[in-house]
């Protein structure tokens, strides 16, 4: 049975024009004017547009003493409501434990997503077993992404030299590293001396990881991957100081992507001084949210192209969850949502504010990664031969976020009360209608693994250079004799 989308603008992260969509399948089959198909989706005032892709989830996570609470089902319907139709997340190895092990944890746990997903895999710890497993996570099991902790001192975090060799066999196998680029040695001091000053509240947590702690890292981790040969991903970055760091880097010459996240865009520290504990707690994420100041930077960054991808870091903890840290704010489980939200809130406050245009929109929350990730044009793109994951986004469409009508599993929505201007109409998940006008229409299981290969383009061209640019000894014709 053919689905035709009819009477939209398809923009791409290059072009908008006007066409239908033919799918089939579960592929785009035909893009045309007057196409024909037995059921018809009207895009009339709409823009078909690649479902967004989130880079940077935690589904039903093990962290901090707890779960996060949203699931692959949960989650992933989330997204769907919101206009994202593939979710990578993050497997978690606990430390000495295998990453093939781990994976199948993930496996696991991911069987009911109601849309593709991927993974990508953490190095939690080092020694021979993780070096070798390592290929075959790239080979066979099609994960070309590692994510290195430079925070959470004593659980995730990992050292330079373990960094360094696990960035170099990234290397070797044309894969990528992922940092969360925060100083965690100073975090842990600065957070003892806090709570030894009395400092127990949820704002102790924004002053424990001051926007210093996260350039710092970002600059060391970019200066370890051009030593190692090797492209890099900063996940959410959040200030200027990181922002700089790989606006530096980019300029000069190395390759290195930026990724700010939908909350640090649009929310801002106050947050953290809200009277009341369960607002601010509800609100405690790593690294936490900054002021207008950075927030201004992130905006110019999407828009200079020196950051690349809009992502949420979707970690759902409940209220009752947060309340682990009442007295000691280091016990609050780190993690806020946004799964829903991502595309609504960027398109009001990016595209309607003309800080972005709509094609930068899909530039930053589908096209871009899809290249990063070396899934595109199979995800990211409205072009024939590509997934039919699409969003038929109505400009048109308003609402009020709001807690009561969210999908996602917690208690409350950190963007409660915000209007959005702009939602989808229709989500399409391999042309599989998931929402219909308002209606959620997902199936649990309908989700797959998306299987991601080495060597994207950028990794070619940096092994070739850094191949071409190695330390050479000199030939000399005449070498002096020793003097000793
Ligand atoms: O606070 C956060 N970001 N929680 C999720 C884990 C991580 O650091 O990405
Ligand atoms: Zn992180
Ligand atoms: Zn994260
Ligand atoms: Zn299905």
């Amino acid at each position: 049975m053919t689905k035709v989308i009819k009477g939209g603008t398809i923009v791409t992260a290059d072009l908008s024009y006007e066409a239908d969509v033919l799918i089939d399948g579960g592929v785009i089959v035909e893009i045309g004017p007057d196409l024909k198909g037995d059921e018809v989706l009207d895009a009339t005032g709409c823009y078909i547009m690649p479902g967004g892709i989130d880079p940077h989830t935690h589904l039903e996570m093990p962290f901090m003493g707890t779960y996060s609470s949203d699931d692959f089902e949960s989650g992933t319907r989330a997204a769907l409501a919101g206009g994202t139709t593939m979710v990578v997340d993050f497997a978690l190895p606990s430390p000495g434990q295998g990453l093939l092990d781990a994976l199948q944890m993930w496996d696991n746990k991911s069987t009911r997503a109601n849309c593709d997903y991927s993974f990508h895999m953490a190095i939690t710890w080092w020694d021979k077993q993780v070096f070798d497993e390592m290929e075959a996570v790239v080979r066979e099991k099609g994960i070309n992404t590692f994510k290195h902790f430079m925070a959470y001192k004593g659980s995730l975090m990992v050292n330079d030299d373990e960094m360094y060799s696990s960035f170099k066999r990234c290397a070797e196998l044309g894969a990528l590293p992922l940092v969360h680029a925060e100083n965690g040695d100073v975090v842990a001091e600065l957070s003892a001396q806090l709570l030894a000053q009395g400092n127990v509240g949820p704002e102790a947590h924004a002053y424990s990881r001051p926007p210093q702690v996260e350039g710092e890292a970002t600059n060391r981790a970019i200066m370890i991957a051009d030593m190692a040969g090797v492209p890099l991903y900063v996940v959410h970055t959040s200030c200027e100081e990181s922002h700089e760091a790989i606006r530096r880097a980019r300029q000069a010459g190395k390759r290195v992507y930026g990724e700010p996240l939908i909350q640090h865009l649009t929310l801002d520290e106050g947050e953290y001084f809200n009277q009341d504990w369960d607002h601010a707690a509800r609100r405690v994420m790593s690294p936490p949210f900054r002021n207008k100041q950075h927030q201004d930077s992130l905006w110019a960054g999407l828009q200079a192209g020196s950051l690349s991808c809009v992502a949420t870091d979707h970690c759902a903890f409940t209220t009752d969850q947060k309340r682990y840290g009442v007295g000691d704010f280091t016990k609050i489980p780190n993690g806020t949502g946004g799964l829903e939200d991502r595309l609504p809130m960027l398109w009001t406050y990016g595209v309607g504010t003309g800080r972005l245009t709509m094609n930068e929109f899909v530039a930053v929350t589908s096209t871009n990664i899809a290249k990063i990730l070396n899934i595109y044009p199979r995800k990211g793109a409205v072009l024939v031969g590509a997934d039919a994951d699409l969003v038929v986004w109505d400009p048109e469409k308003e609402k009020t976020i709001t807690a009561g009508s969210q999908q996602s599993a917690i208690d409350y929505n950190v963007f409660e009360g915000k209007h959005v201007k702009g939602l989808p109409r229709f989500t399409l998940t391999r042309g599989k209608v998931a929402v219909h006008d308002g209606e959620i229409r997902t199936e649990e299981g309908h989700g797959e693994f998306v299987k991601r290969a080495p060597n994207a383009p950028v990794n070619a061209a940096l092994s070739t250079w850094k191949e071409l640019t190695a330390p050479r000894p000199v030939q000399r014709s005449g070498i002096p004799a020793s003097g000793v």
